[in-house]
């Protein structure tokens, strides 16, 4: 039976999946690397170090002037995030939220990010989750599946118990390797290779949803 679900954040539960992509995309401009919002789709998901590395390929920085890059983008980020309030909540999420807490369903915040506390802090559903697992939470970042072992394990549950919501290719793939049920939101080109894909969290039922995936267990 399922007894857990743990959502992304970024693209998932609000639209800060922009804010990153503004982000990276004031710091190339400067820097005047090429990229553009379709560049931007291999990004999604993608710890901040590594999106960096996609975005200046194959051009040769020292340790020191990515360091500085990085936090110039997250400081865009920040400054992007202040205005956060209940109201970035994106359609049908504060719903399944309030739907699973009745279900006694357990639910954790899977995200890369080391601003994810902030955010779920923001967006005012900290006391509506049960464990957070953010960008401090492990070393290997999604795909590995070590992201969402963490959150399972925060919440006591074996990983074929879970259920994750992902919007990112590389969140659907760390999914599958943890062994957990993935619903992929977005494009099939995208999040293809999950169990269950929607286009988006809006009307989406518990009760559907559940469905959906016992169906694909079959
Ligand atoms: C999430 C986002 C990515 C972001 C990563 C790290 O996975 O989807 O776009 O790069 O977190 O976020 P951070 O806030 O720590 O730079
Ligand atoms: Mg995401």
């Amino acid at each position: 039976p399922i007894r857990g679900v743990i959502f992304d954040l970024d693209g998932v539960l609000t639209d800060t999946a922009e804010y990153h992509y503004r982000s990276w995309q004031r710091l190339a401009d400067e820097e005047e690397l090429p990229f553009d919002r379709d560049a931007n789709e291999a990004l999604r998901g993608v710890s901040r170090r590594e999106s960096l590395m996609l975005i200046v390929g194959d051009r040769t920085y020292s340790e020191a002037q990515l360091h500085e890059m990085m936090e110039r983008k997250n400081g865009y980020y920040v400054e992007l995030i202040q205005t956060v309030s209940p109201h970035d909540l994106l359609p049908g999420a504060l719903t399944l939220l309030e739907e699973l807490r009745q279900a006694g369903i357990k639910t954790a915040i899977g995200s890369a990010s080391k601003n994810a506390r902030p955010v779920v802090e923001k967006l005012g559903i900290a006391d509506q989750v049960d464990a957070i697992a953010d960008g401090y939470s492990v070393e290997h970042p999604k795909p590995a599946p070590d992201l969402f072992l963490f959150a399972a394990q925060e919440l006591g549950l074996d990983p074929g118990e879970c259920v994750v919501f992902e919007d990112a290719a590389a969140g659907v793939e760390a999914a599958l390797a943890a062994g957990m049920w993935a619903v992929g939101l977005g494009p099939e080109e995208r999040v293809g290779a999950a169990h269950v894909v929607l286009p988006s969290l809006a009307d989406m039922h518990w009760s559907a949803v559940q469905e959906r995936v016992q169906q694909a267990s079959h």
